[in-house]
């Protein structure tokens, strides 16, 4: 399987190096508009090939999107990301710009190709992919919830005060600082709801932390985080190239489910060998449906932006 990753900055290039290590690729496509820098990650990668033990061949190029041709999957990381104290919305000037003309150069190359939006905002850039490509709805997911949701265990673990192979939980809605929606009540401990453990304020400590989890980071680290997006979008693209029908928080256009219409946000999506394979509509509270609602009202005001 050939997997193009667009944008060879942190995000990119730790998206490429999971899917080497992961070995479930025969070959990778770095691709970057900064002279070389694309060549550079790549070769660098490959040079961890014998130490790291994969086959997978991983190239780079510049701008040059004839190298992307017969992609199954494209990831696309380019675009800006934010800085301290910047909302992801606040991106949606210069990047959407960017995912548009990156889409239409992926599909003319790879007209059957499957995209994993991460660039943000997310959930308005994937729906931008959506209207300006025209692709079968399945083939265009958003990557947010897999991260969230990643984010979301951690911070129930340390909560918990348990190895994180323990919990497990999920976070749908936009992925943005005031829009996730983490789904405590139904977050567990080795099957047993987490409420059996935590008094409601230490859940609501963790459904904070979980919300702003980018946002902390970008804090720390001066720019958006790579590592954990990084794995989380590699994740995707494995359940795809391997047909795992494996069942993620992603970013899909909805038409109808959960009440909702026009917009593409974090529900619970099987994904496999043709994309999102299906739309998975779980029982939610109503309180839990209220957020998710609220949650649309916000994506669809940045999917405004687009004008
Ligand atoms: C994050 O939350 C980059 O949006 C991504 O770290």
């Amino acid at each position: 399987m050939k997997v193009t990753v667009v944008g060879a900055g942190a995000v990119g290039a730790s998206c490429a190096e999971y899917i080497a290590i992961k070995d479930f690729a025969s070959e990778v496509t770095l691709i970057d508009i900064k002279e070389g820098f694309a060549e550079g990650k790549a070769m660098d990668l490959m040079q961890t090939a014998s130490l790291m033990g994969f086959d997978t061949k991983i190239s780079g190029a510049t701008n040059d999107y004839s190298k992307t041709a017969g992609s199954e999957v494209a990831v696309i990381t380019s675009g800006i990301p934010r800085k301290p104290g910047m909302t992801r919305e606040e991106l949606i000037g210069i990047n959407a710009g960017i995912v548009k003309s990156v889409v239409a150069s992926l599909v003319e190359h790879s007209p059957n190709v499957i995209i994993i939006v991460v660039s943000n905002p997310m959930d308005t850039m994937a729906y931008l992919a959506h209207k300006s490509s025209g692709l079968p709805k399945n083939r265009i997911i958003g990557m947010g919830g897999a991260l969230d949701s990643a984010r979301f265990k951690f911070r129930l673990a340390e909560a918990l005060g348990c190895p994180q192979s323990d919990v497990d939980g999920m976070v749908i809605g936009g992925h943005s600082d005031t829009g996730m929606v983490p789904l405590i009540e139904k977050a567990v401990r080795n099957s047993i709801v987490v409420s059996e453990f935590l008094s409601d304020e230490r859940m609501q400590q963790v459904v904070e932390d979980t919300k702003v989890g980018g946002a902390t980071l970008t804090k720390l680290l001066g720019t958006s985080a790579w590592y954990a997006p990084g794995a989380a979008v590699s994740s995707m693209v494995q359940a795809i190239a391997c047909d795992t029908k494996k069942m993620f928080p992603c970013s899909a256009l909805l038409e109808g489910e959960y009440g909702l219409n026009d917009l593409s946000i974090g529900v619970p999506c099987i994904i496999g060998e043709n994309g999102i394979e299906k739309i998975v509509e779980i029982e939610l509270s109503e309180a839990e449906m209220t957020k998710l609602h609220t949650s649309a009202e916000g994506v669809k005001k940045t999917n405004a932006l687009l004008g």
